[in-house]
């Protein structure tokens, strides 16, 4: 087919399984030798480890250069360990209210018409880290983002397929990743108007290359404009229901309240509403904050923006004066409705000092990024205008270095009895120490890991509540 030809051309198909006898296989039994996909042996590059396992990654900072995010560099977030998908015996199964509930090989999606479009990525809890008060979870900053181009085949046509019912009113997503301990199974719904919508896909390649294991080999789904909760990975079950699914990771997780409420208060999950759509963001990628320039030298400042929900964003404005004045940033790349826009800004310090510079963006409906960020019990969605500090100076060599900080760390004491067996099995401590919570929210951490089948012994409860709150108290 035209689309192998070119997407696994020669030169491709012998970089990817490493031989010159497998130049002449056929596409499929390229995949069906392994259950692990070709380019899980890409290295990640200086990601942030968030956790091992699970495993959770975030993208440093350096990463936003790229206007398309290389797989090295991409961001990965799992609930349950990794999946290893065994594509010969792999199928994706299609029911619920359709006229033929259908199974399909990973050869016959391939074989149905192939779409390609760039979406940012992004995780629900992006930037989870800079809400104040601090919640449990893991604490992203600002790369738990990335911009990629996805291939695969629209959801639509893969519905259609199946005969689906204009009764339908959600549809359901289950993948191969088993949970861990007493955890619920991730299971993910979205309205049948988006599973429908034309850029919804199921997805097989990132970046004109096989789906890695980490990303949800062989088939993900891709949600474009929508936070990426809903992007279920290692697809194997869709099935379409006649009204909202009621699972744990629908009624309980990846909630957000309506409207503002008190920070640092818990809301029932209840009186939240799902988490769906992105909203308008930025990240100002060069300078780095406290960057020191010298007066008289040209600044080329640089940044991404993206939006939500499909609604183009618009190019953005900078302040060089910590938001008295906007000025238009200049268009660098721009790849669609769904992906991030790299802008520049040439600026020439006007003198000596020290400057605050915002990128603020927007869409086409009018909305832009928030100067001050509502509060959410888990902290979802946080897009709040960034701003940086610039310090020009006369003579970069004479430039006060910032104290140094590395004696501020804090010895910590040592865990007690019961803490390793209790919390340090199912992952590592990684997960535990970038927290910082209240003695409350760790009496409720612990509590959430017992129903999750931590084996955290009464006799050794206050110790560890005790250590915890301690060693990881709030900011
Ligand atoms: C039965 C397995 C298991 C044990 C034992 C366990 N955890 Fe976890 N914990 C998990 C899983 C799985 C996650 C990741 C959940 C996710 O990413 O969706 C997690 C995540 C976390 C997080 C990140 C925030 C969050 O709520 O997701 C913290 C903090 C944490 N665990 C603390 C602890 C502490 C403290 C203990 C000991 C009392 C403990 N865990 C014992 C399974 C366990």
């Amino acid at each position: 087919m035209a689309m192998n030809e070119k997407l696994y051309s020669r030169r491709n198909m012998m970089r990817l399984v490493g031989g010159a006898a497998a130049a002449s296989a056929v596409l499929p039994s390229l995949y069906s030798a392994t259950t692990w996909a070709p380019n899980d042996g890409k290295k990640k590059i200086g990601m942030i480890v968030r956790s091992t396992r699970p495993e959770d990654l975030e993208m440093p900072m350096e990463g936003f250069q790229d206007d398309i995010t290389p797989v090295e560099r991409l961001f990965v977030r799992t609930h349950h360990y990794t999946p290893k998908v065994n594509l010969a015996t792999w199928k994706l199964k299609i029911g619920g209210l359709v006229d033929k509930p259908l199974e399909l090989t990973f050869e016959q999606i391939q074989k149905m018409p192939k779409v390609e479009l760039v979406a940012v990525m992004e995780c629900a809890g992006n930037g989870r880290s800079f809400f104040k008060p601090s919640m449990a979870g893991l604490q992203w900053q600002y790369g738990g983002v990335g911009n990629v181009r996805w291939g695969g085949v629209k959801l639509a046509d893969v519905l259609k397929l199946a005969g689906v019912s204009t009764n339908g009113v959600e549809v359901l997503f289950d993948g191969a990743d088993v949970p861990v301990g007493q955890q619920s199974d991730f299971q993910r719904s979205i309205p049948l108007t988006k599973a429908l919508s034309p850029e919804t896909m199921l997805a097989y390649e990132l970046n004109n290359e096989p789906l890695p294991t980490s990303h949800g080999f062989p088939v993900r789904l891709v949600v474009p404009g929508w936070a990426s909760d809903s992007w279920v990975k290692w697809v194997t079950g869709i099935t379409v229901l006649d009204k909202p699914f009621e699972g744990f990771y629908m009624k309980s997780a990846y909630r957000a309240p309506a409207g503002p409420v008190k920070p640092g208060t818990a809301v029932d999950a209840a009186a939240m509403q799902p988490v769906t759509r992105l909203h308008p963001k930025s990240v100002i990628t060069f300078p780095a904050d406290n960057a020191k320039v010298k007066v008289g030298e040209t600044v080329n400042i640089r940044g991404v923006v993206w939006s939500g929900n499909g609604n183009p964003v618009t190019l953005g404005k900078i302040s060089l004066d910590g938001g008295s004045s906007w000025e238009d940033v200049r268009p660098i790349t721009y790849n669609g409705p769904y992906a991030w826009r790299t802008v520049g800004y040439t600026w020439q310090p006007p003198a000596e000092g020290y400057y605050r510079i915002l990128l603020r963006a927007g869409d086409h409906t009018g909305e832009s990024q928030p100067h001050v960020q509502a509060w959410n019990p888990s902290g979802y969605g946080w897009n709040v205008t960034q701003s940086i500090g610039i310090e020009v100076v006369k003579d970069l060599d004479s430039a006060a270095t910032p104290a140094n900080t590395a004696a501020a760390a804090a010895e910590t004491p040592a865990p007690p009895a019961g803490f390793k067996s209790a919390c340090v099995t199912c992952h590592e401590d990684d997960v535990i120490r970038q927290q910082k919570l209240s003695r409350t929210q760790w009496d409720r951490e612990i509590d959430k890991m017992a129903r999750w089948g931590a084996n955290v012994k009464p006799a050794d409860r206050a110790a560890i509540l005790d250590y915890l709150s301690k060693t990881y108290p709030p900011r």
